[in-house]
């Protein structure tokens, strides 16, 4: 069952450092003055300290404690532009560039990360998607095993049996259209993030057609990477191509595919493309009622999280558990 104490005891056995790269958003302080009080997360923010400790006052939050790290001043500022230089040589970028380059939050935030100082990072709170994600990709990279950055959003409603409904979509935000072989890998990923937050997947790769009830090159691609997804992963229940009706009701599995026994049980979706899976969760979201956790991002060689612009400080707080907890 999903739970934030259990992160938080994972957090506890081993207390982690994030940094946050808006450190002058007030939401973003509010987060950080409840971490503050806690023993289990840490946070660096990246900002002026004056600025920052005048937006804290003015909104009432007491940051008395947190680590600040000005780019303007940072003194390990050589070390990190060498190390900058040496992950983008391949783009033959220059000292002045990276230098440049290094005074945006986004940048900086993600080498403190790359250099160890911190465990893991949050942003996105007034940085795009794009903005967030591309540091990382440049810099952290896909981790050993993975070829592909990805992402999931963990949906959680209470169930009317009791406990709660659990259930993970990806890729909802960052991959546009991704190739069969991609989709293989997202729903790999976004299986094992499942099992983090207590789901036991059942995965099933979604589209208008139920085992050909529908033609096209959509649905083609989706039937091919369930029956790949399926060869490399033997042990996981995966179905598709599959309707998301047939997904999640018995009664219309019955129907449309009676010989499928994952039909119908479906708690990991994987969506054909950005724009369906986008949609999709925030239907979720605003229609059905389920809180959404994410875009977890998934693939990266280190825990980097992406905020929605529009999140509020208790989002902040829980994304930054989440993203820790991951580390
Ligand atoms: C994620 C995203 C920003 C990357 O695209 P981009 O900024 O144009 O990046 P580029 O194609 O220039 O690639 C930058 C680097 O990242 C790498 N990269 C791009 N996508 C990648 C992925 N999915 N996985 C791993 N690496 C990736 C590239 O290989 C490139 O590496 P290099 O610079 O070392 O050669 C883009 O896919 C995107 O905008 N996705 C949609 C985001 C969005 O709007 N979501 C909806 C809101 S939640």
């Amino acid at each position: 069952m999903f739970g934030f104490g259990q992160l938080i005891s994972v957090l506890k056995k081993n207390p982690k450092k994030i940094v946050f790269t808006e450190g002058q958003d007030p939401r973003i302080l509010e987060a950080a003055s409840r971490l503050l009080a806690s023993t289990f997360l840490s946070p660096i923010l990246v900002g002026n300290p004056e600025e920052i400790a005048l937006v804290a006052e003015d909104s009432g939050f007491n940051i008395r404690g947190a680590e600040i790290i000005n780019p303007a001043e940072f003194d390990r500022m050589d070390e990190m532009v060498d190390l900058f230089c040496e992950l983008r040589k391949s783009k033959g970028v220059t000292p002045e560039e990276a230098k440049k380059t290094l005074s945006q939050a986004n940048y900086f935030g993600t080498m403190l990360v790359k250099m160890g100082i911190a465990d893991s990072l949050l942003g996105g709170a007034t940085y795009s998607t794009a903005d967030t994600v591309r540091p990382a990709l440049q810099l952290i990279k896909t981790k050993p095993g993975s070829t592909l950055v990805s992402s999931c959003f963990i949906l959680v409603r209470p169930s009317a049996t009791g406990g709660n409904t659990v259930l993970a979509m990806g890729d909802c935000a960052i991959n546009i259209k991704p190739t069969e072989d991609e989709l293989v890998e997202i729903a790999a990923e976004t299986a094992e993030c499942a099992k983090i937050f207590g789901i036991e997947p059942a995965v099933g790769f979604l589209s208008y057609s139920t085992f050909g009830s529908g033609k096209g090159e959509d649905v083609d691609r989706m039937r091919n990477a369930a029956a790949k997804a399926k060869v490399k992963y033997p042990s996981l229940p995966i179905t598709g191509e599959i309707q998301f009706d047939a997904a999640v009701s018995p009664r219309v599995a019955r129907t449309k595919c009676p010989d499928n026994d994952v039909a119908g049980h479906i708690n990991t979706f994987i969506f054909p493309d950005i724009s369906s899976g986008n949609i999709g969760y925030k239907i979720a979201q605003r229609l059905g009622n389920f809180e959404a956790y994410g875009p977890i991002l998934l693939g990266l060689n280190a825990p980097i999280n992406d905020l929605s612009r529009g999140c509020n400080a208790a989002e902040v707080y829980s994304m930054a558990i989440i993203t820790a907890a991951l580390a």
